[in-house]
């Protein structure tokens, strides 16, 4: 079956500089991937690359089955293509609701399903994007994104400077993306975490790819994480007095039990 996204032998970057270097990389419908690196090493590039939003030097971008290589940004979106960027993208002089509004298309996602997914939000109906917490505009800009009803969703690093509680809502939140079918890329630091909401895992350096496996495979492989991702072995941090305490206190989620779990910089 041809595959939902299919990328080959692209480079792309900014200007003159090439970041993305003769990359090649496909996802089937419903699959989820965790996209992986160091820090700059091309994650954000390649998902901007996706999205449109680069100069793309050499290659194929293929989605759902068309070339969009020289497709207009606004357009790919249209075509079903959802992007969560970095920087979260809401409208701080728009409610809640009125930014999704103004980001919703026709499709099962609609503004209720998002409520349903992310309850906070809508105790925060009224309130204006500039009034949000940091947890709380991430989900809107995931939100918005996800009552554009895209066939492909692009996340990156949602988790970022995020509360350990704030942390699980969203994980939780992707995960049961990933379990309704819908295609997504997963871009974080917090390495552990991905993998354990996605089922196949992207390693990047220097613009390439340098990994493509399973991610329950990859969180056993103490080697290859330290190898490509610079991570400390799990069982180091793991057995620390600190969280063996912090466990012990029994109301702390796993995601603040692996606390250097995170990608060095
Ligand atoms: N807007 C930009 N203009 C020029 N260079 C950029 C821009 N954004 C990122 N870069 C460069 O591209 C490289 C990859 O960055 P990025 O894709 O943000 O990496 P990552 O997301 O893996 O941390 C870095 O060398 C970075 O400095
Ligand atoms: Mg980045």
């Amino acid at each position: 079956m041809a595959k939902l996204l299919d990328i080959h032998k692209l480079s792309a970057g900014y200007r003159d500089a090439v970041v993305i270097d003769d990359l090649s990389f496909g996802i089937g419908q419903g699959e989820a991937v965790s996209l992986l690196g160091r820090n700059g090493v091309g994650k954000s590039t390649l998902l901007a690359t996706i999205m449109g939003l680069t100069t793309v030097s050499k290659g194929c971008l293929e989605f759902d089955g068309k070339n969009i290589a020289n497709t207009a940004n606004y357009q790919r979106n249209r075509m079903g293509i959802g992007y969560v960027p970095q920087e979260r993208e809401i409208f701080a002089s728009l409610t809640v609701e009125q930014n999704m509004r103004v980001a919703a298309r026709p499709g099962e996602w609609n503004i209720a399903a998002a409520y349903k997914l992310f309850p906070r939000l809508e105790e925060r109906r009224n309130n204006y994007g500039n009034q949000l917490s940091g947890g709380e505009q991430q989900m809107l800009s995931m939100a918005r994104a996800l009552v554009g009803n895209p066939k492909l969703l692009l996340l990156d690093e949602p988790l970022e400077g995020l509360s350990p509680v704030m942390m699980d809502i969203l994980l939780d939140a992707v995960k049961q993306l990933k379990q309704s079918g819908l295609t997504l890329i997963l871009v974080e630091q917090h390495a552990h975490l991905a993998l354990e909401v996605t089922e196949r895992v992207v390693i990047m350096d220097r613009g390439r790819i340098v990994h493509d496996g399973r991610s329950d495979l990859l969180l056993k492989d103490d080697a290859t994480m330290h190898q490509l991702l610079g991570l400390a072995h799990a069982h180091q941090v793991e057995n620390t007095a600190e969280n063996s305490a912090e466990n012990a206190a029994g109301n702390i989620s796993a995601s603040v039990r692996k606390p250097d779990l995170k990608l060095a910089s």
